[in-house]
């Protein structure tokens, strides 16, 4: 008896440990497909491969949550395509699960919502090179643009048999479509309109950090001289990580909020523990490449294009050829995308008459560049007053 009072006790024992340990969600490690059909809405998986060879996977949302049991439910709809940032994925729009998400949002709404994935993170692959192979990895938001975007919207298009979509980019995502129109100009006429979160354009915030890192430490080539050309974490390493160091009641206490809010602004009362680890644990890899191009922009000031490398020189890219009507969103307190440049691209696109709106997009002042994708009140400070903005839009042009 006492044997097996004492076994069953150990077995509790295991079980309030093994539970405290494993802090982070289910959501952390599902699929986005499997994120979106638990949500309870209807999912599908569409595979494009652009010209350079990459394979990239998009995520469709074809109808809301009512109605998605009817069938052929997207047909007549109007198309959004979003774009994720940096280290980010198509999971980035669903990952706040029902009512506090953009994409189930926008699929409620009546449309029919489309995400892409940059070449790079886990929905994508190379048809000739592993992750392995340091050619994978050279790409930087010049690419996302120059091929990424081009043949996730033809995709978009040819499936729905639409001749226009609107498109969101967030951050590098934003960046990416301004790549598209200066060297794929022909792209504009397949877009009605072009809405930037927070698009990651210019940057001398940052410019202090990039010159630390990339110039006197040249922290990147030492890396690359050990065979790294990404970041990449284990995917144990990271929840371990995660566990240890990234995750606290209170936002002072966690270690990478506090590192994260140094880049991107603080935001303590958007601050939820489990949130932040499930979104920390969907991390995804950054090329070299990507941060090396940012590191460029941000310490010539100039939204320039690679070319011949990171000391190479510094051609602009074209906004002369950005023909659709633009949408600037910005948050207050976003220290990555700080407003003020946000206004200087506006101001550019304003020369050249394409700038439809430019405006913070949120009335909540701590408002950061992470609180697009999981603020705590999403919901009503961003997505509701971004819903409205989607109508408007699409009541203006089409
Ligand atoms: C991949 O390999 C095939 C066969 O060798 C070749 O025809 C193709 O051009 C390669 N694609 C790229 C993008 O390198
Ligand atoms: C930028 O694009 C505009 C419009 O297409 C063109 O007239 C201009 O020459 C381009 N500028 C450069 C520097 O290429
Ligand atoms: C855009 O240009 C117009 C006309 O020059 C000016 O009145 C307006 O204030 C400008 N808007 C912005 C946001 O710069």
């Amino acid at each position: 008896m006492a044997g097996l009072i004492s076994r069953v006790i150990f077995i509790l024992c295991c079980f309030v440990l093994s539970e405290q340990q494993n802090i982070l969600k289910k959501e952390a490690y599902q699929t986005v497909s499997q994120l979106i059909i638990s949500a309870g809405y209807p999912v599908e998986k569409h595979r494009v491969t652009t010209t350079d060879g990459y394979i990239l996977q998009l995520h469709r949302i074809p109808a809301g949550k009512r109605t998605a049991r009817k069938a052929s439910s997207a047909k007549g709809k109007k198309a959004v395509l979003i774009c994720h940032g940096i280290l980010g994925s198509s999971s980035d729009f669903v990952i706040m699960g029902p009512e506090k998400s953009l994409a189930y949002s926008l699929a409620d709404d009546g449309y029919d919502v489309w995400l892409t994935n940059l070449r790079g993170n886990i929905y994508t692959s190379h048809q000739n090179y592993t992750r392995n192979n340091p050619k994978f990895w050279e790409y930087s938001f010049h690419e996302h643009g120059k091929y990424d975007l081009p043949a996730s919207i033809d995709k978009v298009l040819s499936v729905t048999g639409l001749s226009k979509i609107l498109y969101i980019g967030y951050s590098m995502g934003g960046a990416s479509f301004f790549v598209m129109a200066s060297e794929r100009p022909e792209y504009n006429d397949k877009v009605i309109s072009f809405l930037a979160l927070a698009p990651a354009v210019y940057l001398p915030n940052i410019k202090p950090i990039a010159e630390f890192l990339l110039k006197d430490l040249n922290i990147l080539d030492q890396f690359r001289a050990q065979g790294i050309h990404s970041v990449s974490i284990q995917r144990n390493v990271l929840d371990m990580f995660i566990k240890s160091v990234c995750y606290s009641k209170k936002p002072e206490n966690n270690i990478c909020m506090r590192i994260i809010y140094m880049v991107i602004g603080n935001d303590e009362e958007q601050y939820d523990k489990d949130i932040t680890a499930l979104f920390l644990a969907r991390f995804q890899p950054a090329s070299f490449r990507q941060l090396e191009h940012f590191g460029k922009v941000a310490m010539t000031d100039v939204f320039t294009s690679w070319e011949d490398g990171l000391w190479g020189s510094v051609k602009p890219y074209n906004f002369s050829n950005v023909r659709v009507p633009v949408t600037l969103l910005y948050g207050e307190n976003d220290q990555l995308t700080e407003k003020s440049q946000i206004l200087r691209l506006a101001a550019e696109l304003n020369a050249t008459g394409v700038l439809d709106d430019v405006r913070p997009a949120s009335s909540w002042p701590k408002f950061n560049h992470l609180d697009f994708i999981f603020a705590y009140d999403i919901d009503s400070i961003f997505i509701k007053p971004f819903l409205t903005t989607i109508t408007s839009l699409f009541n203006k042009y089409g």
